[in-house]
């Protein structure tokens, strides 16, 4: 069993003048439970009481190379010594834009803000201005961040609320939206040719873009189907809309080039933020010059004080130097497959009903006897399963996913051979003792 003592007189202090005590309700956990980090090294971490974990959770993404990673806090820390923010463009933008632009294919110009959130509320921006339209195209269960317009039929929406499968309704996030927001989201099914093909022709000439999580980075990491991303394409092409990657979750994870890489489509934009600066905050949007040249003063806004601040860019700098000097994202996917085969085994032996899910680097498993290809197919998924071995896990096991299947394992450059057969060993006491308390 955990130690607590700490972590919980820390949350205590922290419900007082934090709301929920946490800076994101992601992280809320409840009042006596909720975890409260101090460290990361590698790919472990130790909580407030000193308990030691290996972290699948990896910050929901960001830590690409491992925590606190030498190379990167170096290339920060000379950058500190320089100032960081002069409201001005810096030859170290430039530089990683240039690089980003050379690993990325079909991408020309972008530009860079600070969260994944800004850049997708941006890319939204660009294309509504491009094609003088307003409503958009969003997939139930994807999630893109914190902004109104995408706050719809995400990752956290009842699946009993999304309305008919034929018929989807836009399903809310909360309260303080304004209600007519709802009127620019056309929400339906991932993975469907048909549905997207019929709601593409009848909203014909509303549609400004179609925003896409080209793999399901809040559903379990599920793959597009065969051909699924190149039929979107041609829709795209076919009624003139901006086709925009979601790849703040993929981009610098799944390859250097991310999933335009992966599955060889290449969008009219993309964003990206998480992986780009291994937990220093840095995001950016970009792809073709046609449309992302429309920004610019007078025209399409576009700003933001800590845009591209001197330790963000260092941070891009260092971890875009490092996945192109090794073949950093291709070895982590080697020990990947080997977690997703090993987990396989156990849940095969244990007798429990499961899909493998997502891409080796961003990775997750449903306790399920149908394949699932879509959020609402989680309807059939165990949770209390799911949960009892996750958290089994956690409380006895030092390794640290996040509870909920909906959120895939992340793995980094750290977690070595030995990291991996670590936690398959602490897995498979996990089943058998989550199997045991079911039964
Ligand atoms: C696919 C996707 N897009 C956008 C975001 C929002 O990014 P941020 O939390 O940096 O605002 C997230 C966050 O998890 C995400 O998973």
């Amino acid at each position: 069993m955990l130690k607590r003592e700490k972590s919980q007189a820390v949350f205590d202090r922290a419900m007082k003048v934090m709301s929920k005590g946490v800076s994101s309700n992601f992280r809320y956990w409840g009042r006596k439970k909720t975890p409260v980090l101090a460290r990361g090294k590698g790919a472990k971490i130790w909580d407030a009481d000193g308990n030691e974990f290996i972290d699948y959770r990896l910050g929901w993404g960001p830590i690409i190379l491992g925590h606190a990673d030498e190379r990167v806090n170096q290339a920060v820390q000379e950058a500190i010594g320089r100032g960081t923010t002069f409201a001005s463009t810096t030859e170290m933008e430039v530089s990683v834009a240039e690089k980003i632009v050379a690993m990325i294919p079909g991408m020309e110009m972008l530009r860079f803000t600070n969260t994944g959130t800004e850049a997708t509320m941006h890319a939204l921006r660009v294309a509504r201005a491009y094609t003088n339209r307003e409503k958009f195209i969003k997939f139930e269960g994807q999630y893109h961040g914190m902004h109104d317009y995408v706050l719809f039929s995400t990752a956290s929406s009842p699946i009993s609320a999304m309305g008919a499968y034929r018929s989807p309704v836009p399903v809310q996030v909360g309260s303080g939206i304004p209600r007519k927001i709802w009127e620019y989201v056309i929400s339906i099914p991932f993975n469907d040719f048909e549905i997207v093909e019929r709601a593409v022709k009848s909203h014909y000439g509303d549609i400004a873009a179609m925003l896409i999580e080209p793999v399901l980075g809040n559903i379990a990491g599920l793959e597009p189907s065969n051909g699924y991303l190149k039929h979107l394409r041609k829709l795209c092409d076919d009624y003139g809309i901006v086709m925009i990657f979601d790849e703040v979750k993929t981009g610098f994870r799944l390859a250097n080039g991310g999933a335009r890489e992966v599955f060889g489509v290449i969008p009219d934009i993309s964003t990206y933020a998480k992986s780009l600066g291994n937990g220093y905050p840095v995001a950016a949007f970009g792809g073709k010059r046609e449309v992302m040249d429309i920004i610019g003063p007078g025209s399409v806004s576009h700003g933001g004080t800590y845009g591209a601040n001197g330790v963000s860019m260092a941070a891009a700098n260092a971890v875009l130097d490092i996945l192109a000097e090794s073949p950093v994202l291709e070895e982590m996917a080697k020990r990947g497959q080997r977690l997703k085969l090993g987990m396989e085994e156990i849940l095969n032996k244990a007798g429990i009903p499961h899909q493998m899910t997502g891409h080796p680097n961003m990775q997750g498993f449903l306790i399920i006897e149908k394949q699932a290809k879509e959020v609402r197919d989680l309807a059939h998924h165990d949770d209390n399963l799911y949960e009892a071995i996750l958290k089994h896990l956690y409380e006895e096991g030092g390794v640290m996913a996040e509870p909920d299947a909906r959120e895939p394992w992340f793995l980094c450059e750290a977690h070595t051979d030995g990291v991996i057969d670590e936690t398959l060993n602490r897995f498979e006491d996990a089943t058998i003792a989550a199997l045991k308390k079911k039964s």
